[in-house]
């Protein structure tokens, strides 16, 4: 039986939020009244559109332990990377420390800086005993950034964030944390964590359209980060459009440059409702609880093998494997016909379940394995 919130096809068992999640019905018909109204009222009612981006910016700012006016709302992650990572203060000769299972995005932005003499310096976790350490053990007296997800995409490896966030504090570099594969999943503390920077699009854990990311900026790094998007919308005067001087945003709000993704936020800020009903301690509950059904079972067939660090303090709600005799490819096409909504990732397929997949689905995606 599918989640009461969600209108998903009986017919598939979804198992990719760490891709694209569904949205809920709630966040379904917030998007239809939204195109409803826009149809039948243009932006006449805009300024209570923005009091649901207002109260969007809210939501994000709980989930995380931030205040809300430190939140911009960006394009997507890659966006929020980019700002960061073009507008930090280097010098030439600097390096930014990160992970070469990183997805792209958190790679390429950062490798975008050779142009301005920055080098990148990368760990390999895979296999690594102490993951953190094999990152750490990289920083060296020009090191400024250290880039991470707090889980890893292709694996899903939890990171200890709070440890990795100590050690930068304790050496003057800046913790940079692409949260894309956890937020809404699992519980985020900005100050526990000490992190400088923290960005995540709202279409996987968040449940939310693609299009709309928050990007979290520690209040010391506002004004020290350089602004390279400009346009109305990032000015202290913003809506005064006869002022011909203007000054950048005192608030997050220097970051975003022109109009906002209304359709995007009212679909989030639906979706969040929902993660905020249920609570994000009882949805990490439920999103480990999967996690750790899949590990088992995965671990008690011989012919699979588990690619994702199964001790508890790893885990996350991402599962990977694959099979000892057939073809990953093959493997991942013969799911995905059965209606297994699943990816090809990690060297292996990737599962991720959200809280609301139902624990009998896990067994009936994992009979489609061939023994
Ligand atoms: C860790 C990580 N970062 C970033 C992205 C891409 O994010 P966006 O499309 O919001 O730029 C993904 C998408 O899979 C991801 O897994």
């Amino acid at each position: 039986m599918q989640h009461p919130e969600f209108d998903l096809d009986p017919g598939i068992v979804y198992l990719n939020h760490a891709a694209v999640a569904p949205w809920p019905r709630r966040t379904a018909d917030a998007v239809a009244r939204f195109a409803a109204e826009n149809a039948r009222d243009g932006a006449r009612h805009y300024p209570r559109w923005l009091t649901v981006e207002r109260r969007l910016r809210e939501r994000l700012a709980r989930l995380i332990g931030a205040a809300a006016h430190d939140v911009a709302l960006l394009k997507n992650t890659s966006e929020a990377i980019s700002v960061v990572a073009f507008g930090f203060p280097w010098q030439a000769g600097d390096n930014v420390v990160l992970a070469a299972e990183e997805f792209p995005s958190n790679r390429i932005a950062w490798q975008a800086l050779s142009r301005l003499g920055v080098e990148c310096r990368v760990a390999q976790l895979t296999g690594a005993a102490d993951p953190e350490q094999v990152l750490l053990d990289l920083i060296d007296h020009r090191t400024r950034v250290l880039a991470v997800s707090s889980v890893q995409y292709g694996r899903g490896l939890r990171m200890d964030l709070e440890r990795l966030g100590a050690a930068c504090r304790a050496r003057g570099v800046a913790l940079c944390v692409d949260a894309i594969q956890s937020l809404g999943a699992l519980p985020f503390d900005v100050n526990a964590v000490q992190a400088d920077f923290v960005m995540a699009d709202g279409h996987k854990w968040m449940l939310g359209p693609e299009g709309l990311a928050l990007l979290w900026v520690r209040p010391e790094w506002r004004e020290r980060l350089a602004l390279f998007q400009y346009g109305w919308h990032m000015t202290r005067e913003a809506g005064n459009f006869d002022a011909t001087a203007w000054q950048p945003a005192d608030d997050a709000r220097r970051f975003e440059c022109g109009s906002p993704n209304l359709l995007g936020a009212h679909g989030l800020d639906a979706s969040l409702s929902l993660l905020e009903e249920v609570g994000i301690e009882c949805v990490a509950e439920a999103v480990l609880a999967r996690g750790g059904h899949l590990v088992e079972r995965i671990a008690a067939r011989p012919e699979l093998e588990l690619l994702s660090d199964p001790s508890p303090h790893r885990r996350s709600g991402i599962v990977t494997f694959r099979h000892r005799g057939i073809d990953n490819a093959a493997l991942h096409r013969r799911l995905t016909e059965a209606g297994v909504v699943c990816a090809a990732r990690g060297a292996g397929v990737r599962f991720s379940p959200h809280f609301c997949t139902p624990v009998e689905q896990l067994d009936a995606a994992l009979a489609v394995v061939p023994k």
